[in-house]
């Protein structure tokens, strides 16, 4: 059977994550969380004191960053690794939300972190998440689906996230930082946050999370049986 690219792209804290992992696993494909990786990124520089205006600081830190994924058979995620080291908790926290947005308007971060989003989407069979997955990491993607909701229906949803793994945090602090990321992420120079031209918009503010994922994997599944 023909196998395909799906890529979703959208706006931080609307639902891409959770959707696109269901969306691979309904498809039996591999879903790769390219926001883990600037995350992971994030941490090490942040880990490593890296002056993020000192190119060579951050080309000997990109040379020195290793980042994987391995899936964890007791929770059925696949979690993020850095140089060998479980992060995936480490990498939600505000301390690294906070920075994120401004290490991923690096080029050299981009360039990198691209490279190896390409590579691990070669064989087709994927479901990738991110803010340039439809329009750099892969411009011929068969599926192109642009996220979004409303910011207080995002707030609300990462708070509940970010208490599940165990730290309440105040709602308007979370509104702050996804408002600051959006931005960044939107005006950067560097393949900024937009919607590609053939990709299909999705507002998932009233959409309960079964239909956002059997729309998206209804879109998948008419192209790959045509
Ligand atoms: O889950 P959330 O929506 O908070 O964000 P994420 O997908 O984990 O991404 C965290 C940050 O990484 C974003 O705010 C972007 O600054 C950056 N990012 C990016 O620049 N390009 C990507 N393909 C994915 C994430």
């Amino acid at each position: 059977m023909r196998k395909i690219v799906v890529a979703i792209d959208g706006y931080s804290a609307c639902g891409k994550s959770s959707t696109a992992k269901q969306v691979a696993s309904a498809l039996g494909y591999k879903y790769i969380d390219s926001g883990a990786m600037y995350r992971a990124t994030t941490l090490y520089f942040l880990e490593h004191y890296i002056n993020l205006d000192n190119p060579k600081d951050v080309a000997k830190a990109l040379a020195n960053l290793h980042i994987d994924f391995h899936y964890n058979e007791r929770n059925g995620k696949n979690e993020t690794y850095l140089n060998g080291l479980n992060v995936e908790e480490e990498i939600r926290t505000m301390r690294v939300s906070e920075k994120v947005s401004e290490v991923s308007t690096i080029k050299e971060v981009r360039h990198a972190m691209v490279a190896q989003q390409q590579k691990m989407g070669k064989s087709k069979g994927v479901v990738m998440d991110g803010r340039d997955i439809g329009t750099v990491v892969f411009p011929q993607a068969d599926l192109k689906v642009f996220m979004t909701a409303d910011m207080d229906v995002r707030a609300g949803r990462r708070q509940e996230e970010l208490l599940a793994a165990g730290t309440l945090v105040d709602l308007d602090e979370i509104k702050q930082n996804l408002a600051h990321r959006d931005h960044l992420d939107s005006t950067r120079k560097e393949s900024p946050l937009i919607k590609a031209d053939d990709a299909i918009e999705i507002d998932t503010s009233f959409l309960s999370f079964e239909d956002q994922v059997a729309q998206v994997v209804g879109l998948a599944k008419k192209i790959i049986n045509k």
